[in-house]
């Protein structure tokens, strides 16, 4: 593994990671489910953790063989209810919706001169950082709507580093589904993943939450 010394940045997953954000896309996301009758359990909500809003919307109409009932203009409008409710969700949030321990490592990361960047595959991220209060961490944001390919295809973590102006195995990727943890490890970054160990089981450093994310654990994980 890449040594703790040699990295230079940090690449953030938003969703799930920064903020509690990956419940109400789940949420939202149920809704649609239930609104074409399609079965919903937890291995599909886990599914859809990453990916983008068009593709998730084609993962639960394939899931109950749904896939060739609709219009894209139908579908269009089921993905547009869903960021609706989903945006009635954002608009309540605050900074006391940021995870446990989240702002004290992004301010220990800004005063140990890290760069930080944002690789969320939510064209809502900078309505959430901004309710946040977590806009000027970062400057550097990949933005979703350039990318050819969704995770877990590398572009997005490739194109972190790039915007940090830094070779991948200087940068570490957090990610908390595992198609994030895919494409940090498929850009040649170091992963961290935020959750359940089994289901993430291809990070190269694993936290089961966000209260374990710190410089010290982290130079532990790579260091030992
Ligand atoms: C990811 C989420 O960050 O963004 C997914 O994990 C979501 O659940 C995706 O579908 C796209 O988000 P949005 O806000 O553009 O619909
Ligand atoms: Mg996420």
């Amino acid at each position: 593994m890449t040594k703790f010394e040699d990295i230079k940045g940090f690449i953030f997953d938003l969703d799930g990671v920064i903020t509690d954000t990956a419940v109400f896309h789940t949420q939202a996301w149920h809704q649609i489910a239930d609104e074409v009758g399609v079965q919903w359990n937890v291995q599909l909500g886990d599914a859809l953790k990453g990916i983008s809003r068009m593709d998730s919307l084609e993962l639960i109409l394939k899931h109950g063989n749904k896939e060739t009932l609709f219009t894209e203009a139908e579908k269009l409008s089921l993905a547009t209810t869903k960021n609706n409710n989903y945006l009635m969700l954002v608009q309540q949030m605050t900074s006391a919706n940021i995870l446990p321990g989240i702002t004290d490592f992004l301010a220990d990361l800004q005063s140990h001169n890290y760069q930080l960047a944002l690789a969320s595959a939510s064209k809502n991220s900078p309505l959430v950082l901004e309710k946040l209060g977590l806009s000027s961490f970062f400057q550097k944001a990949v933005n979703p709507a350039t990318l050819k390919h969704g995770k877990p295809n590398p572009e997005i973590f490739s194109r972190g580093a790039e915007l940090l102006n830094l070779n991948p195995a200087q940068c570490i990727g957090v990610e908390d589904a595992a198609v994030g943890v895919e494409s940090i490890n498929a850009a040649n970054e170091t992963s961290i993943g935020i959750g359940d160990p089994e289901i993430l089981a291809d990070a190269n450093i694993n936290f089961e939450d966000t209260t374990r994310l710190t410089l010290a654990n982290i130079k532990f994980s790579m260091n030992r």
